[in-house]
């Protein structure tokens, strides 16, 4: 079984240290740093910008794993780039082109990724699929961390399993939301490569960031 990809959400962290939660999660095994952006007009949520992400970028040697629920979101993807984001997840409802968006991420040289609502279907993928380096299966809706996983991301997980087989090529495929040790191995099952985990991982003490890790990984 190939190696899953550990991404833990800052959204869970301690936002006073942010870059000491950074260096932590680094430490305690991470593969990537999940970072969710949230504008209160998308999602009914504020989170961070460009600024905060450079901030941090020192403190990681990690991909940047930027997942952008805003709109519009063109006109911040070069700021997100020249922050530090490896890869930039969009949204299709955030519109109005997602196609055009997919190419100006990749313009940059980021990874481009979509992200699925629980209402948005597997075939929303159908048209862009060549365009995308990673895709984002939500198993909450976006907006909040600490929600409960959301089983029809399941299904919707396997559908895009066979999507992506069916390229031959490696796109990631990412789970985001109420991950946590019961629910990582099913969706692991269903074909997810990477886990996204915000409570999971930060929600305790910062010495049990590596067992809780090894616990996800584990349960994959
Ligand atoms: C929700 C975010 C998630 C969130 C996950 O909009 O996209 O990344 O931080 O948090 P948990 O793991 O607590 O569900
Ligand atoms: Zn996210």
């Amino acid at each position: 079984m190939a190696h899953t990809l550990i991404a833990p959400s800052i959204l869970a962290a301690d936002f006073s240290k942010l870059g000491e939660e950074v260096r932590a999660a680094e430490a305690a095994g991470a593969d990537m740093i999940h970072v969710d952006v949230m504008d209160g007009h998308f999602v009914p949520n504020i989170s961070i910008g460009p600024v905060v992400v450079k901030a941090i970028r020192a403190d990681s040697k990690l991909p940047f794993d930027v997942h952008l629920m805003i709109a519009p979101v063109d006109p911040y993807i070069q700021a997100f780039r020249d922050a530090g984001a490896d890869i930039i997840t969009v949204h299709p409802e955030s519109g109005p082109h997602l196609h055009r968006t997919l190419q100006a991420i990749r313009a940059t040289g980021a990874k481009a990724g979509v992200s699925l609502n629980p209402g948005t279907p597997a075939e929303a993928i159908d048209p862009v699929i060549d365009l995308v380096d990673l895709i984002l299966v939500m198993s909450v809706n976006p907006g909040f961390g600490g929600q409960s996983f959301i089983e029809t991301a399941l299904p919707k997980i396997e559908a895009l399993r066979k999507k992506i087989d069916a390229t031959g090529r490696d796109i990631i495929l990412e789970v985001d939301g109420g991950v946590n040790a019961k629910t990582a191995p099913r969706a692991i099952a269903a074909g997810a490569t990477a886990l996204v985990a915000g409570t999971a991982i930060y929600g305790g003490d910062s010495s049990a960031y590596a067992d809780n890790i090894k616990r996800l990984r584990s349960a994959a």
